[in-house]
């Protein structure tokens, strides 16, 4: 490396990604350094690779869609595995637990190929899918609750990202299948929303709206407390059900690298009070969508008890996720190799 570095201008590598390379780095110029008075020149510059190497990653080529396409197709099986699972030990009267379908997606995985799990995977049974961050753990599938399962494989360096979730005995009870419809609804909003030439953000505001309207419809947030929807979306009132973003990219990294402001309007500044914490916040546009962009598409919804809710929504936790590239005219779901529509997973659960 000294050899390699002497008499360079600038020396590009990853800032802040990988710990003690800035230390080597340091060592290797200070070999080059020590050559100075044999007449070598040591590069002036460092700068960041980040830089332009997130952006080549931000827009993927025709194999890194087919990459993701099947690893896509990979989870999307295992989802399938581990809902049919549930349905059959339900049926039979076993003691299913969280960890019995996490074993079934890892089999699933590997069994196609697939080298990692892209992400440690969530199986969440009832009250627990409120917890935003949680794993697969040792709780119960109790007949009558959710599960969500949220579980993606790597291939070949690619990741995928899907949410499902689905009744443990493969029945909607009535309320969650108004919260599950109310979430799908959402989503298809956001997919509508989900073409070049929108913005990175046109998606989330789409499932805020329609979130937040059906929060006043089936009675989680009261009219005559919160008012309109409009009110509802510019106090954030509908955060207290969905606190989180709907997108993130998708790519190598199952958080992948890539800005999520538009680099050529980033001096395009305004700022606004949050309504919640009161802080100032700046905002910059956000980016505009390009072919070859992929995204998750992932609205969801978590209850948590509380006298102003119906009792009958309590510790209902809901995320669909699918994995979106984007096209010309919209987007390409490449997830859907497993069933979203409730009639659907309910008859494969049957199967
Ligand atoms: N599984 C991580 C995420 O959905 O962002
Ligand atoms: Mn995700
Ligand atoms: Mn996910």
């Amino acid at each position: 490396m000294p050899k390699l570095l002497e008499n360079q201008q600038c020396v590009w590598y990853p800032f802040a990604t990988h710990q003690g390379l800035e230390s080597q780095i340091d060592g290797w110029l200070s070999s080059v350094r020590a050559r100075v008075r044999f007449g070598a020149q040591c590069p002036a510059e460092q700068r960041d690779l980040c830089v332009p190497l997130d952006e080549m990653r931000l827009v993927k080529d025709a194999q890194e869609q087919d990459t993701m396409r099947r690893a896509a197709q990979i989870s999307a099986q295992a989802h399938i595995r581990a809902m049919k699972t549930s349905a059959r030990m339900l049926r039979a009267g076993q003691d299913a637990r969280e960890y019995h379908l996490e074993a079934e997606l890892l089999h699933e995985f590997r069994q196609h190929g697939s080298q990692f799990p892209a992400y440690t995977s969530i199986v969440a049974a009832g009250a627990n899918a409120c917890v935003l961050h949680y794993r697969a753990d040792t709780a119960p599938l109790r007949d009558g609750d959710l599960v969500l399962i949220d579980a993606g494989c790597e291939l070949d360096g690619y990741a995928s990202d899907i949410t499902r979730t689905f009744p443990a005995n493969g029945v909607f009870s009535g309320p969650q299948k108004d919260l599950y419809n109310l979430v799908l609804a959402s989503q298809d909003a956001a997919v509508a929303a989900t073409k070049a030439g929108a913005r990175f953000t046109d998606p989330h505001d789409a499932t805020v709206r329609v979130l937040s309207q059906g929060l006043l419809d089936l009675g989680l947030l009261q009219a005559n407390k919160h008012g309109s929807v409009d009110d509802v979306i510019d106090k954030r009132a509908y955060f207290a059900f969905y606190m989180h973003r709907t997108s993130h990219w998708l790519g190598m990294d199952v958080h992948d690298c890539g800005s999520y402001i538009e680099l050529s309007e980033t001096g395009n500044t305004s700022t606004r009070q949050d309504p919640l914490s009161g802080e100032t916040i700046t905002n910059r546009p956000s980016r505009i969508l390009h072919p070859g962009m992929v995204l998750t598409i992932e609205p969801g919804l978590y209850v948590r008890p509380s006298a102003d809710v119906p009792e009958k929504f309590w510790n209902i936790g809901i995320r669909i996720e699918d994995d979106a590239i984007v096209t010309a005219t919209g987007c390409e779901l490449i997830s859907r190799g497993v069933p979203v529509i409730a009639s659907e997973i309910e008859a494969l659960m049957r199967a």
